[in-house]
């Protein structure tokens, strides 16, 4: 089969500036040449434009609804036309608000998937649960299912309806979580790994377990959503929104080698890269280039060596 590269640079799902280059400091970090590397065809489909509203008035103190519903309304068409054609498809954000469009695209042609959320954030707030107000951190509270009742109806987002089950959804990274999120983590009983989980069990464990509850009544495709503040800030540090003691090199890598080795990955995001926010040029090229491995290593890249069939040594 074949991947399909879509590019979102988008950042109204946050107030900080700079988001919107995500993609192209992840493109700059030589994205397309790795995966050219690995063994299938590579379409890159190029970066969506995305309008810009004039008028476009806060809903309680959430900012831009409009403007991110329509965004993200454009790109869950895009996300399910690549996945239609039969693409695995890669989605460069921008911030994590996106993942509403795409995953909400994705569930159009495969209404029985799955959402693994790596992630230092839950970003399960509602707008009345939200301290900041910023859709990025309510985006998952956008798809389940479970949470319709408690959801306003926002302008911009008519074009949506909850298509999440709670048991569909893993989380793993987490160390920020407010307290209306931890309360509704809680309330609809959703399996989730934080950061004290992986100290106490191992990555190994955590991975195990993710794919246990996840695949074992049956196999179905995977979503995989994965902000880069997941890791450690040493390791990402242009980002929006960093927070101490988080994943090392090795557990995210292994993360992304396990949900390859199901076979059943089927669109990711990679989001929330912000080439603006770094303090220098060392630190854009390390996250970004940290984003590269990430998307490599969920496409089939290993430490072992490419996966070839049996050859003679030369
Ligand atoms: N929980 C905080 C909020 O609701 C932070 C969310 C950060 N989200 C992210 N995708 N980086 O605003
Ligand atoms: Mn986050
Ligand atoms: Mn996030």
């Amino acid at each position: 089969h074949s991947v399909a590269v879509l590019g979102a640079p988008f950042s109204k799902g946050q107030k900080r500036r700079g988001v919107e280059h995500g993609p192209k400091a992840i493109r700059d970090a030589g994205l397309i040449e790795r995966l050219s590397t690995l063994d299938y065809p590579v379409h890159d489909f190029g970066d969506l434009s995305f309008q810009h509203l004039e008028k476009d008035e806060p809903f309680m103190h959430v900012p831009f609804p409009r403007t991110v519903g329509r965004a993200n309304k454009l790109l869950s068409s895009a996300v399910s036309s690549a996945v239609a054609g039969g693409h695995t498809c890669v989605m460069l954000g921008g911030d994590h608000s996106l993942a509403i469009g795409s995953v909400a695209g994705h569930a159009q042609q495969r209404p029985d998937l799955c959402l693994i959320w790596v992630d230092a954030h839950a970003d399960v707030n509602t707008p009345t649960t939200s301290p900041s107000g910023n859709l990025h951190g309510q985006s998952v509270a956008f798809m389940l299912k479970d949470l319709q009742d408690k959801m306003p109806q926002l302008p911009g987002f008519s074009w949506m309806k909850p298509f999440l089950a709670a048991r569909d959804l893993v989380y793993i990274g987490l160390r920020d979580v407010d307290p209306g999120e931890h309360i509704i983590l809680k309330n609809l009983g959703i399996q989730y790994f934080t950061m004290k989980d992986i100290d106490r069990v191992g990555i190994q464990r955590v991975m195990e377990e993710t794919l246990d509850h996840l695949l074992t009544r049956k196999q179905r495709p995977i979503h995989l959503s994965f902000d880069i503040d997941a890791f450690d800030p040493s390791l990402a540090p242009a980002t929006g929104t960093p927070v101490n003691g988080g994943l090392t090199y090795r557990e995210g890598i292994y993360i992304t080698e396990e949900i390859h080795n199901t076979g059943m990955l089927s669109v990711m995001d990679l989001v929330e890269v912000n080439p603006v926010l770094a303090a220098s040029r060392e630190q854009v090229e390390s996250t970004a280039g940290l984003a590269v491995d990430v998307i490599a290593s969920c496409l089939g890249q290993t430490r072992e060596g490419a996966p070839l069939p049996f050859q003679e040594i030369p």
